[in-house]
């Protein structure tokens, strides 16, 4: 809702002074995928990584965003899609502190994804965690699939709520074939080769 009794108030410290303080450039680092694919393992390790190599990064889970901020949301499209953009509001402050940031939530619709998107232009990484959905449901590592398949949770990702892939993501990672440590080489390649890191 636009309320036109609210004006910005500009700060005296800018994103480039804030750049210069700490050496480094705010970007978003957007892992999407089915539950089970392994989102939140590879997004955790390469935080570990990147804080490893000096970055100062922050790691934002979809199941842990769900215990605080987003608690109040279910998994209805209109709650999904209010999760990813709260999500990606307050990424956008972090990033503006020039932290790099990286979320993990499956996020299954690629309206809301280019949402994200559009807010941080050439800072934003999509990272596409592609696992079929029978590798995913053959691990059940949280038990929710056989939940879903017995229709004791409504609205599950990929069984009775769709999952929409990603047309065009700077990475996609097979997981189901490599380990975590290739994966996230394969992501600092990219930050590398793009000059990100
Ligand atoms: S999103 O679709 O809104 O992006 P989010 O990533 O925040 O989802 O949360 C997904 C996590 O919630 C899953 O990893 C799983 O542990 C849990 N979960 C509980 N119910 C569901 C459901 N109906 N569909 C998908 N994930 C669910």
């Amino acid at each position: 809702m636009k309320n036109n009794n609210l004006r910005w108030h500009h700060n005296k410290i800018s994103i480039k002074d804030r750049e210069q303080l700490i050496h480094q450039k705010g970007l978003l680092i957007w892992f999407t995928g089915l539950s089970g694919s392994g989102k939140s393992t590879i997004a955790s390790a390469l935080e570990e990584a990147l804080f490893h190599k000096g970055k100062l990064c922050y790691l934002l889970d979809g199941d842990n965003i769900r215990h605080g901020l987003n608690s109040d949301l279910d998994f209805s499209i209109k709650d999904r899609k209010e999760n990813i953009r709260r999500v990606a509001e307050v990424a956008n402050l972090m990033v503006d502190a020039n932290l790099i940031v990286i979320t993990s939530f499956i996020s299954p619709l690629i309206d809301d994804r280019e949402n994200v998107r559009k807010m941080f232009g050439k800072y934003f990484i999509e990272v596409f965690v592609d696992c079929p959905l029978n590798i995913c449901e053959m691990r059940d590592v949280k038990g929710l699939y056989k939940k879903a398949r017995n229709k004791e949770i409504q609205n599950f990702t990929g069984i009775s709520s769709p999952y929409e892939k990603p047309i065009n993501p700077e990475i996609v990672l097979n997981s189901e074939k490599n380990s975590i440590e290739t994966l996230v080489e394969q992501i600092l390649n990219f930050m590398s080769i793009n000059k990100f890191i």
